[in-house]
């Protein structure tokens, strides 16, 4: 039975304003890698202890993208540090139902793939539940895995991940606080934010079986994790109240329960978003703007309209005392604000201004965009896009990767035929292209389920690609050697799962740096995305201007970045630091260069978890922008697009 929390405050007088919010001890680290190493440690710390008392080690864990620098960690223990798992024995959360172990997206596949074959585990000490079994044989196996597990004694360390919807293990909204081991039905969102994993929505299994909530309760310790966009979610499981409706929130019953987090995952904390409402905190200039225009939103007023009362009522008492009037601070902020709305995203020649977001010197300036993908450009900064080149800079653009994974099969048959049919046409000799149509379809047709295209179908797949891009610079009016295609290596895979940044991307991105000299760069700043294309993409860019920088090129020290938020999301109000208006035509103009990637249209493999298409997705974002800025008083735009200055 679950057991009261431990680290609930008994009282409210005695403990940290902290703890009123947070019901769940959590630890924060800068990234991924160092929350992953702290979780490791404390997995290698207990497989030591019992080792010296001879004893197993009973492990509970979990799969999914949250777990895999965790198991790469353990793996380089292993082989580095002499880690053994002789004594481990290991229960995994769930598996998908119906599912094939040996399919490529099986969790048991997952396991061996990134921790059981690289350790020294004994195959028999490992246990996950089987989705190959019929109905029947599932319920005996559940009821199996729960005395399995007690017999054994309990688990001793469970590791956890969390869903976007809270749920823990495949428990999702609704699962009762006393389930067990048995077959779920997955939550639609569940399905959709995993097709990643498959090919599309509809071969992600419907069903999985996956221990219940007491069986995850039960164990003696548990470490959940969580890294990057997970930060609402976590801020509800841990200050929320305890609900079945979000599963992860039900741990704060448990008496030794820690998230490990990292600062994305971190940021909707009261101590992280609101940090004046948990104590004392600096009033910096950028705090100011975050807390003032965060009192704005909630109480929906424009920020010259808040007064004393608003202050004090939204525990903004203390700034206040610190920093004067409430009319002089809601000035400062509102110009704050103001100042970052410009239609000269290049910078304006021939005028001072001296809160411009950008240098009015050089110009034209040399801007180099860095697209992950071959659409990143025009989703997320179509407008600025168009601005920077008919306002004379010389606009280049690096599309980092092919996003050959990201195109359908038909669209490799119907671009083939178009080529056959094209050389036919016009008298060229078309045996070849007739051969490879003829090898693609019979490939196609007995094309497995999630099977790995050749390279001669991704190459194909790329170059469809590559066209739509040099057509959307076409239509912007990018001459076509300002279009560098890089091809990064890390991400032909030809798999869902890229591989990590390597020398010859960064040798790639420094070469192209070298040639281009910008004096202004735009990259994809997904910072919470930490397994994603544009992660490893943004890693790359910083990793190459930090040699350069190194090398002491001397064009580096005249070079600011500015980064755009991918397609998934926009930067929080309070943090955009250039803002870029568009009139209603310029979104028109946008929406249509998007559609130039037909084959991103409708039915996209890896579509993730929002349906809307691009376009629509772009839309919504800029136009929210431009609301909120019009709700905090600034003049009404039709849509905005936003960036914030990377410093290196
Ligand atoms: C998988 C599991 C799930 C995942 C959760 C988060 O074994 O238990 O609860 O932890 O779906 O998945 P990722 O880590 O892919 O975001």
């Amino acid at each position: 039975m679950p057991q009261k929390n431990a680290n609930m405050p008994q009282s409210k007088l005695n403990v940290d304003l902290t703890d009123s919010f947070e019901k769940i001890p959590v630890k924060i680290y800068s990234n991924t890698k160092q929350g992953s190493h702290f979780v490791a440690q404390e997995i290698a710390k207990l497989i030591r202890d019992k080792q010296k008392n001879n004893e197993n080690c009973i492990l509970g864990l979990a799969t999914g993208s949250t777990p895999i620098t965790l198991y790469a960690e353990l793996v380089r223990m292993h082989k580095e540090e002499g880690l053994s798992f002789k004594n481990v024995i290991t229960f995994n959360l769930d598996e998908y139902y119906p599912l094939q172990r040996k399919a490529l997206q099986s969790y048991w596949s997952f396991m061996h793939r990134h921790l059981f074959n690289h350790i020294d585990i004994n195959t028999s000490n490992i246990h996950i539940p089987n989705g190959e079994l019929s109905k029947e044989e599932i319920k005996k196996q559940c009821l199996q895995y729960e005395q399995e597990i007690e017999a054994l004694g309990g688990i001793d360390l469970q590791i956890l991940g969390i869903g976007n919807n809270g749920h823990i293990g495949f428990n999702e909204p609704g699962s009762s606080i006393f389930s067990k081991t048995r077959l779920v039905s997955l939550d639609n969102s569940t399905r959709i934010a995993n097709a990643y994993e498959f090919q599309n929505i509809s071969q992600v299994p419907r069903m999985a079986v996956t221990m219940g909530i007491s069986t995850i309760l039960k164990a003696k310790r548990i470490l959940l994790m969580a890294w990057g966009m997970k930060a609402p979610i976590i801020a509800k499981s841990v200050e929320g109240h305890v609900t079945e409706q979000i599963p992860a929130s039900i741990l704060q019953q448990h008496n030794d329960c820690t998230f490990v987090i990292d600062e994305n995952a971190a940021s909707e904390l009261t101590r992280i978003k609101s940090p004046w409402l948990t104590g004392e905190c600096e009033w910096t200039p950028i705090m100011i703007k975050r807390a003032v225009v965060n009192t704005a939103l909630k109480l929906n007023k424009p920020i010259l309209s808040l007064t004393t009362h608003d202050y004090n009522e939204n525990g903004l008492g203390d700034l206040l005392v610190e920093k004067g009037e409430a009319y002089e601070i809601n000035l400062q902020v509102y110009y704050m604000l103001r100042d970052s709305i410009t239609g000269w995203p290049g910078g304006k020649p021939n005028a001072i201004i001296p809160a411009h977001p950008e240098r009015s010197l050089p110009h034209p300036k040399r801007c180099l965009i860095f697209s992950p993908h071959p659409d990143d450009d025009i989703i997320s900064m179509g407008g600025t896009f168009m601005r920077l080149h008919d306002q004379g800079n010389d606009v280049h653009v690096a599309y980092q990767t092919s996003g050959n994974i990201a195109v359908t099969d038909e669209f490799v048959t119907r671009f083939l035929d178009f080529a056959v049919g094209f050389e036919e046409q016009f008298g060229i000799d078309n045996h070849k292209s007739k051969d490879i149509l003829t090898k693609s379809r019979n490939y196609l047709a007995s094309k497995k389920v999630n099977e790995v295209d050749t390279d001669e179908i991704r190459s194909i797949k790329g170059l469809i690609r590559r066209c739509e891009a040099k057509a959307t610079c076409r239509y912007v009016g990018l001459k076509e050697h300002n279009c560098h295609f890089l091809n990064l290596p890390f991400y032909e895979t030809g798999t869902v799962e890229k591989n990590p940044m390597s020398e010859k991307d960064i040798l790639i991105t420094m070469e192209l740096l070298n040639k281009l000299k910008p004096q202004q760069i735009f990259c994809a700043g997904d910072l919470a995305d930490p397994h994603g294309t544009h992660k490893v993409c943004l890693d790359i860019v910083f990793e190459s201007l930090n040699r350069l920088k190194k090398s002491g090129a001397e064009w580096i020290k005249d070079c600011w970045v500015w980064l755009y938020k991918g397609a998934w999301q926009e930067w929080d109000i309070a943090d955009i630091e250039m803002a870029i208006p568009m009139s209603p035509d310029q979104v028109m103009k946008k929406r249509f260069g998007i559609f130039i990637h037909q084959s991103q249209k409708d039915m996209v493999p890896f579509q993730g978890s929002d349906s809307r298409e691009f376009w629509q997705r772009a839309e919504d974002r800029n136009t929210n922008t431009a609301n909120l800025y019009a709700v905090l008083g600034l003049t009404k735009y039709a849509a905005m697009e936003a960036f914030v200055r990377w410093h290196y």
